[in-house]
C-alpha cells in the first residue's frame, strides 16, 4: 500500500519512509495545504488538520511534533516550528544555559487516514535531555541538542538508532499495529 505523507519536513519524510518500508507501506511526499491551528497539544492541531484535509483527501498520514522541555513548563512544545524558526538551536540552549535540570522530551502525534476506513491519531514520546551545546551532523530540527541516553545526540544517531527510540519511530510502531489490526495491510 502506498501512503502519503503530507508534509513540507524532508527530514520527517526521510524517517516515515525509512519506518513504514519494513511494515509494506510505501510512503510518499505530497504537500497539501491544510489548516494549522494554534492549540494546546498536538491531538488538538493534528485532530483539526485531519478533519481539514478529509474534505479533500481519502487517505493520508500528518504529524505534529515537539520538543517540550521541563526547565520551561514545556516550552516550547507546540511552538517548536516557530520556535526553531526564530530562535534556532543556540536561542533554546540559552534559555537553559546554566540550568541543571535538562530533562525534556519529544512527543510526535500522528493523524492517519486510510481509505475507507475511520480516521485515528497515536502519539507517543521519547525522554531525554537538553546538551550543553549541539552536537552532530545528522537528523534535522532540535536533533542536535537532545540526548535520550545522555550520551549521544540524535544527530550523533543514524536514521535506523534514531527510529528505534524516538517519538517518531515508537509512534510509527503504534501506527502499524493499529493499522494491522484493522487488516488494511
Ligand atoms: P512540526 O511537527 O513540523 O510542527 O515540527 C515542530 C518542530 O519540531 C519543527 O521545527 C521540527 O523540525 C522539529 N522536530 C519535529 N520532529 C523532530 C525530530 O524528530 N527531531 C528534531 N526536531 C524535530
Amino acid at each position: 500500500m502506498r501512503i502519503k505523507i503530507i508534509t513540507s519536513n524532508a527530514g520527517k519524510m526521510r524517517e516515515y519512509a525509512q519506518a513504514l518500508e519494513g511494515l509494506g507501506l510505501e510512503a510518499f511526499q505530497g504537500s497539501v495545504p491544510y489548516d494549522e491551528i494554534q492549540a494546546d497539544t498536538l491531538e488538538e492541531v493534528v485532530g483539526h488538520g485531519m478533519r481539514d484535509l478529509m474534505l479533500k483527501e481519502d487517505s493520508f498520514i500528518i504529524d505534529d511534533s515537539g520538543l517540550f522541555i521541563d526547565h520551561l513548563n514545556g516550552f516550547p512544545g507546540v511552538y517548536s516550528a516557530y520556535v526553531l524558526k526564530t530562535l534556532g538551536n543556540q536561542g533554546v540552549l540559552k534559555l537553559v544555559e546554566g540550568v541543571s535540570e535538562r530533562d525534556a522530551r519529544f512527543e510526535c502525534c500522528i493523524g492517519c487516514k486510510l481509505p475507507g476506513k475511520e480516521p485515528f491519531i497515536v502519539s507517543a514520546s521519547c525522554e531525554g535531555f537538553i546538551l550543553d551545546a549541539p552536537r552532530g551532523e545528522g537528523g534535522f530540527g532540535f536533533d542536535p541538542i537532545f540526548s535520550s541516553d545522555g550520551v549521544r545526540s540524535f544527530s550523533e544517531l543514524d536514521m535506523g538508532e534514531k527510529n528505534a527510540i524516538s517519538h517518531r519511530g515508537l509512534a510509527v510502531k503504534k501506527l502499524a499495529e493499529r493499522i494491522e489490526s484493522e487488516g488494511s495491510l
